[in-house]
């Protein structure tokens, strides 16, 4: 054990657990210090290497970039907030440019909030409004937010939900989750049961596809366990829309950004929505989200939907830093994720041969999940083995999160050196060995 937690630790934990509401940290106990590239620091110096991004959020290292801060620095003494929804200012603008010229061609309404949730409530209601329908569709182990309408579609956690309904009218269906498919049949040999399900029983018994105004999909699914979906599913659900003359909402808020290796997520199936909504990693360290909407669709009344701080101009220097980082460095970025993407999957696979526990290997780009199990063959979650593994690479220096039931999430960022992320991966390697007893 390399990590001692200290006694400046211990008093924030205590003052936070008198004053502080409800929070998801689970039995963390990081308190943080200060973050510097691969790494993170709590209060006390103990060093971590950082496979959390803090929620994939910081993608170019933690606490961001020098460029980036300085930009944030630079734009905090000029002016901080200026009321974008009222008055003109030109970042804003310019950052709108440079962020829709990362899209698909015909994008071009950007809409400014403040998080993952104001993002998809933007998009929820634009597209009540551009079809004037009132249905939406998202899918279980979906986490689209926790306000009211996104909560409403949210279906990855029932506790995310219990006590807080009645909700909006939100349809779910099942996800493309190939290794727990929930018709108990395997891929590619499926016929995609669960694009025929939405077929026959969603639109064909629950409501019809004329009263629904958009499919909320996650391109990988984040909270719900980094699920990746086969190619047919993303394919089938844009036909689905298609048919029905129903928008495809991405909710690219975790897994945008490059996290895939791709700008958006959904480019890597080849497919394209009608509303991207992007939050976490578009802020560059500081709180946005953005709403994308295809042109054709036209735009909404003035006035008819706003916020205070959307296009806050600290949020939106440190954002268009980020992005402009990330776009004169695009081509050594991707290929970078596709080197560390390689060596990270390559070692789980590893693994995954040797340690009963790992039951499964997941990723695209640097999105990657690894999934833990009680037994391969009857796959069993298993919980408290995965919290045990999260909190033995903490007491050796290494910060994780947990996604879905059993899965652990590792996210470093994007620009992670190979030396951080093969340490990382022994720590992770050794906690896994001890915790499994194989
Ligand atoms: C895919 C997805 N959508 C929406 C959200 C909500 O974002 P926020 O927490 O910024 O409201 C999250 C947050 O984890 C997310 O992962």
């Amino acid at each position: 054990m390399v990590v001692r937690i200290g006694k400046k630790a211990r008093s924030i934990m205590e003052r936070d657990h008198k004053i502080i509401m409800t929070t998801t940290r689970g039995s963390s106990r990081f308190v943080v210090g200060r973050g510097d590239g691969d790494f993170a620091y709590d209060v006390d110096g103990n060093k971590f290497i950082d496979f959390s991004t803090f929620v994939s959020v910081y993608n170019l290292g933690v606490n961001a970039n020098r460029e980036i801060r300085s930009a944030v620095k630079g734009q905090v003494d000029k002016m901080m907030h200026a009321a974008f929804t009222d008055y003109y200012s030109e970042l804003p603008v310019t950052f709108a440019e440079n962020l829709v010229s990362m899209m698909p061609d015909g994008f071009g309404k950007v809409f400014y909030s403040n998080s993952g949730t104001e993002a998809i409530e933007a998009a929820l209601k634009f597209s009540r409004t551009f079809t004037k329908r009132q249905y939406a569709l998202a899918f279980y182990g979906g986490f689209h937010g926790r306000t009211m309408g996104s909560l409403s579609l949210t279906a990855s956690k029932s506790v995310h939900k219990e006590g807080f309904g009645p909700f909006n009218s939100a349809l779910h269906a099942p996800y493309a989750y190939c290794y727990r498919c929930p018709f108990g049949k395997e891929y590619p040999g499926c016929g995609m049961a669960c694009v025929d399900y939405i077929k026959k029983y969603t639109l064909g018994k629950e409501a019809s596809g004329k009263e629904v105004s958009a499919i909320f999909m996650e391109p990988v699914q984040g909270e719900g366990g980094y699920v990746v979906p086969p190619k047919e599913f993303v394919e089938g659900v844009r036909d689905i829309a298609d048919e029905n003359g129903i928008l495809l909402v991405a909710d690219e808020v975790q897994s945008g950004y490059m996290r895939t290796g791709k700008f958006l997520a959904l480019d890597n199936f080849g497919v394209k929505a009608d509303i991207y909504a992007m939050a976490k990693a578009v802020g560059g360290g500081l709180p946005l989200g953005v709403t994308v909407t295809r042109k054709s669709l036209g735009d909404i009344p003035a006035g008819s939907h706003a916020n205070t701080f959307g296009g806050n101009l600290a949020a939106i220097a440190a954002a268009d830093a980020s992005l402009s980082y990330l776009k004169r460095n695009q081509t050594s970025i991707q290929k970078g994720i596709r080197k560390r993407s390689a060596a990270i999957i390559g070692r789980l696979e590893e693994m995954k041969e040797r340690y009963e526990i790992l039951g499964d290997v997941r990723g695209l780009g640097l999105m990657i999940g690894a999934e833990f199990v009680k037994d391969k063959k009857t796959k069993e979650p298993a919980v408290r083995e995965r919290e045990r593994i999260i909190e033995e690479c903490f007491d050796n220096g290494l910060l994780l999160l947990p996604a879905g039931t059993s899965t652990i999430r590792i996210i470093p960022p994007l620009t992670v050196s190979i030396e951080s992320l093969e340490k990382g991966l022994d720590i992770l390697e050794n906690a896994v060995k001890a915790v499994s007893g194989d």
